[in-house]
């Protein structure tokens, strides 16, 4: 074993006791008479101090060796002293080198030579060095977490649906194309036409955490090409608000899982995470444009809020309330998909919501249309082949309940609980417009 105790597991009680520390050299330092080496590790950097009378000749002349960045084991003793940054230093007995960094490095890891973007993904792996960026990776893991616990709560079963598909679900403008031997085929945008058949199965209540993919033409800092989707969808609910509840205590959950188990990733990002309140600010698709022509901007009805628009009301939202979330609910049902229901009583208008977080919508749904002929009939009314939906529509002929459900984009999600600027800074190894590797 390399290493017995990350960085952050040595505590007092270690004082005078040996321990094995391993990680990447941050940086060397030679005082003559005494030498330093600090350690990184996934948890925080370590000291190593070696005064000439206290280790052997030969561990003293391997110290100024070491460059940046090589991976070292170092066994010792712990030394609980005040002068030391983390309140001790280790007293080497023992360095073993894994494995030399070649140099000049490509990025550097401690962030003090500014890179691009572009730069900083094309090297990763050195990237993530660099703690801040670190941090958002463990709380994307926290966030995953959370999902997972809060549908397990609620009654979810965890399902997983195909993302080769023939049928575009989402509109056919974003679609990726693939050979599928001799059929042509589609990677999936949305689990959507699973996920409601599995309502006809009497699972009533399924999540999936999948990738989606769409062949977003534009190079914007809020669309990726491979995606990360949170989709939920729920059987036997009156309405679209059973959804919106649902959502708004998952979100919440998530937030208030962060806040709790992320305190020092959020503070090596110096960010505070606010706790929302609950219930979500609801506003119409109407009241919405009302906002918006007080502010200026004039939508005509029908049309989609565009990211201008979803900006100005989130900045709206923020100063008139002090809020960051909030639902836009009652889309035109010409702004919609095909599988949301309309009001019966007014067909113009859909059981439909986006949930916006700071400006940004993170996620889409609604109540779906489960009756048959209707489903249907708006299938061809989006000008759709409804043959091509055969599948699907079977599943409404033998019985499926009312139901609806949401897809959560996760990076949307992270990028903006933390309020960053770009949604390739939340996701490992983005596939936009330009990049396929790494
Ligand atoms: P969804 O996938 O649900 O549609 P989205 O956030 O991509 O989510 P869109 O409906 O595609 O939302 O777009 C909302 C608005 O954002 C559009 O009306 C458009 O003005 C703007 N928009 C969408 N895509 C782009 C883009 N690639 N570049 C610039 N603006 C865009
Ligand atoms: P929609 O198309 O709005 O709805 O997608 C749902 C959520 O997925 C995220 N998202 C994306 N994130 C990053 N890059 C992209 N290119 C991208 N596209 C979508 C967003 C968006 O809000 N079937 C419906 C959901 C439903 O009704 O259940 C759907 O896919 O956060």
């Amino acid at each position: 074993m390399y290493r017995t105790h990350y960085s952050s597991q040595i505590t007092e009680e270690l004082n005078g006791k040996k321990v094995r520390i391993a990680g990447w050299v941050h940086e060397v330092k030679d005082l003559g008479g005494i030498k330093f080496l600090w350690i990184r590790d996934r948890e925080g950097i370590t000291q190593v101090a070696a005064p000439k009378k206290k280790v052997s000749e030969e561990l003293f002349k391997l110290i100024p060796k070491l460059n940046s960045e090589d991976v070292v084991s170092v066994e010792g003793v712990v030394n609980f002293t005040p002068k030391a940054k983390l309140g001790f230093e280790i007293i080497p007995e023992k360095i073993e080198i894994l494995s030399k960094a070649g140099t000049p490095l490509p990025l550097d890891p401690t962030g003090k030579i500014k890179a691009e973007l572009d730069t900083r993904l094309d090297n990763r792996f050195i990237d993530l060095r660099r703690p801040e960026v670190m941090a958002i990776f463990k709380i994307r893991s926290s966030v995953f977490r959370a999902v997972r616990d809060f549908f397990y709560k609620e009654g979810f079963v965890e399902i997983h649906t195909p993302k080769i598909i023939a049928t575009a679900t989402e509109g056919g403008t974003e679609l990726f194309p693939m050979k599928y031997f001799e059929k042509d085929a589609f990677l999936a945008q949305s689990p959507q036409l699973y996920k409601q058949i599995m309502m006809a199965s009497g699972l009533d209540r399924v999540f999936e955490i999948a990738p989606i993919f769409r062949a977003e033409e534009h190079n914007t800092t809020r669309h990726l090409n491979e995606a990360w989707s949170i989709d939920g969808e729920m059987a036997f609910i009156e309405n679209e608000d059973e959804v919106m509840q649902l959502l708004e205590r998952l979100v919440a959950y998530v937030i208030g899982y962060v806040r709790e188990h992320n305190e020092r990733e959020l503070r090596a990002l110096d960010f505070e995470l606010e706790e929302p309140k609950l219930p979500f600010r609801r506003i119409t698709y109407t009241e919405a444009l009302e906002i918006l022509r007080e502010l200026g901007k004039d939508i005509p009805w029908g049309e989609d809020i565009d990211t201008e628009g979803e900006k100005l009301l989130g900045r709206y939202i923020k100063e008139a309330y002090d809020e960051d979330l909030y639902f836009i609910y009652q889309y035109p049902s010409s702004a919609k998909p095909f599988y949301i229901m309309k009001y019966d009583n007014k067909p113009e208008i859909s059981r439909s919501f986006d949930l916006e977080y700071r400006g940004i919508e993170i996620t889409s749904g609604g109540q779906r249309e489960h009756r048959y002929d209707k489903l249907k009939a708006q299938i061809a009314e989006k000008g759709l082949n409804v043959e091509s939906f055969d599948f699907y529509l079977k599943a409404f002929r033998y019985g499926m309940p009312p139901h609806g459900g949401f897809g959560l984009g996760a990076e949307r999600l992270v990028k903006q609980m933390l309020d960053l600027g770009n949604i390739r800074e939340v996701i490992l190894f983005p596939r936009d417009r330009k990049r396929l590797e790494p």
